[in-house]
């Protein structure tokens, strides 16, 4: 197509949002804009945003900086903004940097190709509705191109839970479950076109509970119906709230075989005190029964987590119980933060924590966190694992795929191809991967 234009979009953030820039990117699909790497070619440039800790949110602006400054070279270049930064600060992005020609948020960016027309016609374009109209229905038209074998698909979106740091039940609304059957076609579909592993996506995904055919459905049952999907090998989801760790949830982690032995199950911290006040509503004893219960239904299972350090009035006490807690579950993979003050919300309101203190604090716990991590890494030596191969690696012959438990593995794989899964034995961890071979 002589006109075809090209969009570079830079994703920030969580994996939802590296699924909406999928899907924008078909939306402009339709709208004659084909992808590019680089933005110094681009017609469009979009940044997906994130707006969960301040760092985060003020990259966008240097970031923006640099993308306007293409605009004296490329003057037909449009900048946009979607994403959390888009929908927490709205108009006040373009107040900040003139540049900017399009700000949509997380709920409205199926109206992305219209904006587009607008700013085409030298308008500024601005829209974070939260819409009556299904977004993801607006973008049923995917192309049926061969794609990766691991995807994302997000089921359900938004927060109810209002944890006193967070900003996400203001940037994505009120928590919204898509219907059994809608999330069945898409994801038929991403195995079509070569899909192997679906990652459901939900901020809270846990807590689906999208329509079925008799009732509204939870996660496990949804989970099941995806069992039945010929093709699909394998099932993981995330981000998961202690609180709505339903029993037909960990009983699949035992009778599934599809679901993956991985569950990342954000804690945040381990004191009680804290907890209460972080507005979490479970409490350091209540995440441990929890944990014990999920290891009966499946021993091996590699548990993840999350981790806010220099939460307003810890103490070095309420600290030492996060560390103590660490120490009882024992972490695969895990991520932790220094507490940040988001506008807006509860805790923006409260007394700091001396900055040094939380510094201090955060790197002896991710000092705990690697060392869990790379044990249990080390301990995977002499295993069999299974691995899904996602891609070639360095050398003639070598590939690099997911192991179960979401390690990394390298080993030679001549004569297999991306997509398939191959029992492996691990020979050797690495610092950030294992080295198998095929058995
Ligand atoms: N829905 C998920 C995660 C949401 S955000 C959950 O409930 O667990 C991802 C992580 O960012 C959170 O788990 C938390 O650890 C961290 N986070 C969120 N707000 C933060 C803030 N204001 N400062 C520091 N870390 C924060
Ligand atoms: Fe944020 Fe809490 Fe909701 Fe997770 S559960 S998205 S941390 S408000
Ligand atoms: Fe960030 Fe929004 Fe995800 S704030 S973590 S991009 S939901």
């Amino acid at each position: 197509m002589a006109d075809t234009k090209k969009l570079f979009i830079k994703t920030y953030g969580c994996q939802m949002n590296v699924y909406d820039s999928e899907r924008m990117a078909e939306a402009m699909g339709g709208a004659g804009y084909e992808a590019t790497e680089t933005p110094e070619d681009a017609d469009m440039i979009l940044l997906n945003t994130c707006h969960i800790r301040e760092k985060a949110a003020e990259k966008v602006y240097s970031e923006l900086g640099r993308m306007k400054a293409l605009k004296t070279d490329r003057p037909n270049l449009k900048i946009g903004v979607a994403g959390c930064v888009a929908q927490a600060e709205g108009a006040e992005i373009m107040r900040r940097q003139p540049g900017v020609d399009l700000v949509v948020g997380p709920q409205a960016y199926h109206r992305l190709p219209e904006m587009e027309k607008a700013i085409r016609a030298g308008k500024k374009a601005l829209d974070t509705d939260f819409p009556e109209e299904d977004k993801f229905e607006k973008l049923k038209s995917r192309p049926k191109a061969k794609r990766a074998p691991a995807a994302f698909l997000t089921v359900q979106e938004g927060c109810d839970k209002f944890c006193a740091f967070c900003v996400v039940p203001y940037t994505r609304g009120a928590e919204v479950s898509r219907p059994v059957d809608r999330v069945l076609t898409e994801a038929r579909d991403l195995v079509e076109r070569g899909v192997r592993e679906i990652t459901l996506l939900g901020q809270n995904v846990n807590a689906y509970h999208g329509a079925g055919e008799s009732g509204s459905k939870t996660l496990a049952d949804l989970i099941w119906e995806l069992d039945k999907i010929d093709g699909l090998e394998r099932i993981r989801f995330t981000t998961s709230h202690p609180n709505d760790m339903q029993d037909d949830l960990i009983e699949a982690h035992g009778t599934c075989s599809k679901l993956m032995p991985y569950l990342h199950l954000p804690v945040q911290s381990g004191s009680d005190k804290i907890l209460k006040r972080m507005n979490r509503s479970h409490t350091a004893e209540s995440y441990l029964r929890l944990i014990e219960r999920i290891r009966e239904a499946r021993p091996d299972i590699l548990l993840s987590g999350d981790f806010i350090v220099g939460f307003p009035e810890e103490t070095e006490e309420d600290f030492q119980a996060t560390i103590d807690l660490i120490k009882e579950v024992r972490y695969g993979q895990a991520y932790s933060f220094k507490y940040s003050t988001r506008p807006g919300t509860p805790a923006a309101e409260r007394p700091l924590v001396d900055d040094a203190a939380a510094n201090d604090r955060l790197q002896r716990l991710q000092g705990l966190l690697t060392e869990q991590q790379r044990d249990i890494q080390n301990s995977m030596v002499g295993r069999e694992v299974s691995v899904l191969l996602e891609r070639a690696g360095r050398d003639a012959g070598q590939m690099v795929g997911k192991s179960e438990y979401l390690h990394s593995v390298h080993l030679d794989a001549a004569g297999h191809q991306i997509g398939d899964v191959v029992r492996v034995k691990v020979i050797e961890s690495k610092t950030n991967s294992l080295k198998g071979e095929l058995l």
